[in-house]
């Protein structure tokens, strides 16, 4: 499906901040909020942006101008009738979400792709009274969305394929990446990993065993270091499946609920399969891919850190 005009609800963080991108890869982009003084607030926010990018030398200065003359602002729901997609960005309360989708899906053409950037409302629950549920879904930025390429994408219960892969290729069409979520689970992919670590983080200082300084360091200049630039199937595939089947053997039960190893690294390491040593892991290192992994590891991690800590 090829999109011309995006329609943005909700003119706040999220909403000021996504808008930009849109414009800047050449979207039609209206920005709807039912407050005036947010509307006021969401062109500010993206006038600041603007000259950050200016002067940070990402943007000419005649190309914010050319983002911020095609933003276009309206306190009218009407004025998002007639848009190809929409990013809901309103604030995160399920009965006022419910209460804007009931409303603007009736207004809307019926081909129109309808998405909430909601954190972790399920989405059925905010399609509930929604005209056409098939084309919902979930379109979830992460803060600040002009400038961090992950998008997550959520499928609800009844959200069809094609919905789905208009609203990946329209995340690519703005240069993100999309992370695609199967199922309408609490905390999407993101957030059930984030929550996940944090809740680590937080037990760890309050047993002691660190402080809040030490877990940071730990997570900026290790752990974080490398997910920067590869996901953790790739990290393991770099370290070795062999050697996390390992410590997985002891540390599992000393650590999560998960108590033995789990299957998806068995299987693996009883094949034989421990990733860039052997040629195969989570991922295919076979005919030369393995020299190339490694180069391209290395590469990434030399400019992370000279762009960070050099
Ligand atoms: N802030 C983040 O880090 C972040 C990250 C990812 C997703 N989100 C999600 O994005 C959405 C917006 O978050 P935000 O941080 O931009 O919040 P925000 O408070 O900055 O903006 C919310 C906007 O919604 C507007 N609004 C409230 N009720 C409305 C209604 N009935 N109709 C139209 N507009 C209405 C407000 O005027 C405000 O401008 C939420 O669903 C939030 O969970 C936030």
């Amino acid at each position: 499906m090829q999109f011309k005009k995006v329609g943005i609800a909700g003119a706040g963080l999220m909403g000021a901040s996504m808008s930009q991108i849109f414009a800047k890869y050449g979207y039609d982009v209206v920005v709807y909020d039912a407050f005036p003084a947010s509307l006021e607030k969401g062109k500010r926010l993206v006038e600041i942006n603007q000259q950050t990018q200016v002067e940070t030398g990402e943007q000419t200065a005649a190309e914010a101008e050319r983002i911020l003359s095609a933003l276009r602002f309206s306190g009218e729901m009407e004025a998002l009738a007639d848009c190809d997609v929409i990013v809901e960005s309103i604030i995160e309360k399920l009965d006022v979400k419910q209460e804007f989708w009931a409303k603007l899906s009736r207004m809307v053409r019926p081909d129109a792709i309808l998405t909430t950037n909601t954190s972790g409302l399920p989405i059925g629950e905010i399609a509930k009274d929604i005209v056409g549920k098939h084309r919902f879904l979930g379109m979830h930025f992460m803060n600040p969305s002009h400038l961090i390429p992950c998008v997550e994408i959520i499928r609800a219960e009844e959200t069809d394929d094609a919905s789905t892969e208009a609203i990946v290729e329209l995340a690519h069409s703005i240069g993100k990446k999309t992370a695609v979520c199967k199922r309408d689970v609490p905390g999407f992919i993101l957030n059930h990993i984030q929550l996940a670590i944090l809740r680590e983080c937080i037990s760890l200082v309050e047993q002691g065993i660190a402080d809040v300084e030490s877990v940071d360091a730990a997570m900026k200049y290790g752990l974080g270091f490398r997910w920067a630039a590869f996901g953790p199937f790739e990290i393991v595939d770099f370290g070795g499946i062999d050697t996390f089947h390992h410590i997985s053997s002891y540390l599992n039960r000393e650590l999560c609920n998960e108590t033995g190893i789990q299957k998806m690294l068995d299987d693996l390491y009883k094949e034989g399969k421990y990733g860039v040593k052997t040629g195969e892991g989570f991922y295919d290192y076979s005919n030369g891919k393995d020299v190339e992994a490694l180069k391209a590891r290395d590469e990434k991690f030399v400019k992370i850190y000279k762009a960070l800590y050099s």
